[in-house]
């Protein structure tokens, strides 16, 4: 595992995430148990003159009261593998089922947060949350966005996390 600036690897990660085929946010439970939830959109900028990634994550999901608890997450991006793995973990909960025990997915300890990381991606960052915040109804603006996206009025919550740590995983 190498460390790597949050930028290194950016141009892989974007593609990865423009043409859908998703990334793992992972966080713990309240039984410090990890949950891998599969996420399609994921931004990494500057802001507040630091590295962040945000992530968009619905109140209905397990992961968001995960995110809560363990007040950090981590993003951890294949590419162009373990597409069975995104499948499963971007279809059932992890209030139902381990996904990490389903999966056989194996872990390395996080360094800088208590989350870990997951073995087979390529890139992993390790995030401290130091915002949220969740998208009002009327916030929307677009049509095409309310329509196709929140027809239930399921709002994303966006999850600010601090880049405290950024990995190539090798093995
Ligand atoms: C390709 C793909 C991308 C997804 N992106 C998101 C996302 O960005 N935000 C979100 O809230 N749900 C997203 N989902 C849905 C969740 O991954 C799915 O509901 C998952 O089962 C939630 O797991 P959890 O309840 O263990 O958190 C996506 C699903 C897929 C298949």
């Amino acid at each position: 595992m190498n460390p790597i600036t949050p930028w290194k690897r950016f141009g892989e990660v974007q593609e990865q995430i423009l043409h859908g085929n998703g990334a793992f946010l992972v966080a713990v439970d309240e039984r410090d148990r990890p949950n891998a939830m599969t996420i399609g959109w994921l931004q990494i900028g500057t802001v507040w003159s630091r590295p962040v990634c945000h992530v968009l994550v619905r109140p209905s999901r397990y992961t968001h009261r995960c995110i809560a608890h363990s007040g950090a997450f981590t993003v951890n991006v294949p590419l162009g593998t373990m597409a069975e793995e995104l499948a499963f973990c971007g279809s059932r909960s992890g209030r139902d089922v381990d996904k990490f025990a389903e999966l056989s997915l194996r872990t390395i300890l996080g360094t800088k947060v208590r989350v870990p990381l997951l073995t087979g991606c390529a890139v992993a960052y390790e995030c401290r949350l130091v915002a949220h915040a969740a998208l009002a109804p009327d916030g929307v603006l677009d049509e095409g966005i309310r329509a196709k996206y929140y027809p239930r009025g399921d709002f994303h919550t966006l999850f600010f996390g601090e880049i405290v740590a950024a990995w190539e995983i090798t093995a």
